[in-house]
């Protein structure tokens, strides 16, 4: 059993049809960071989800994970490390390409973002198709990072991201599903 009311952040994503392409239906958080106690509720979610779980360091994905990503990071007194869509990052990177729900990209973070063996909470906004938070662990393992959790607003279940994440061996948390 949940220990906030997810509900109450549920019922603050919006669906918009057919965007960004016909057949999508596009989940927006962006009620949910306009009311600020549901933003507020929703960081004290993660918060107390990870507070004791020894995470060295929060790892947020371009550009929607960069808005939770790094007020956890913050709230956990923990550093962040942008996980950036490529050609963005100045210094030497390591890169992974994946595929998600409407196109493929590339992530890269840089060489010396995290050092072996440190503890990192993967954060996005939500968990399609799972190419995006599976590139990204991939990123941080290559560095010998353990990813601890990759952890996401919402989850679509159907699209079967989670699950390949969770058959992959990577924990999951997310707060909410849309069908
Ligand atoms: C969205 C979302 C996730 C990803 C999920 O980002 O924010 O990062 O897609 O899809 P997946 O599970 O199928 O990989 P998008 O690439 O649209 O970029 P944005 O954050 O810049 O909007
Ligand atoms: N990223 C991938 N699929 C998405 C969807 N349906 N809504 C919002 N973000 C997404």
């Amino acid at each position: 059993d949940p220990l906030f009311d997810t509900a109450f952040l549920r019922q603050r994503i919006r669906t918009v049809a057919d965007w960004p392409s016909p057949g999508i239906q596009f989940r927006d958080i962006t009620p949910l960071l306009q009311d600020p106690r549901a933003f507020r509720l929703l960081v004290e979610a993660f918060v107390l989800r990870y507070m004791n779980a020894g995470i060295d360091l929060v790892a947020g994905i371009d550009a929607r994970g960069f808005i939770l990503g790094s007020v956890v990071a913050h709230q956990l007194n923990r550093g962040f490390i942008p996980v950036r869509k490529k050609g963005k990052l100045p210094f030497a990177t390591v890169a992974e390409e994946y595929e998600l729900e409407y196109g493929n990209a590339t992530v890269e973070i840089h060489t010396d973002a995290v050092a072996a063996g440190q503890r990192v909470l993967l954060i996005d906004d939500l968990i399609a198709t799972g190419g995006t938070m599976m590139a990204a662990a991939r990123l941080l393992q290559r560095l010998e990072a353990t990813v601890v959790e990759a952890a996401a607003i919402v989850d679509l279940p159907e699209l079967g991201g989670s699950k390949l994440l969770k058959d992959a061996g990577l924990p999951v948390f997310t707060v909410c599903d849309f069908a």
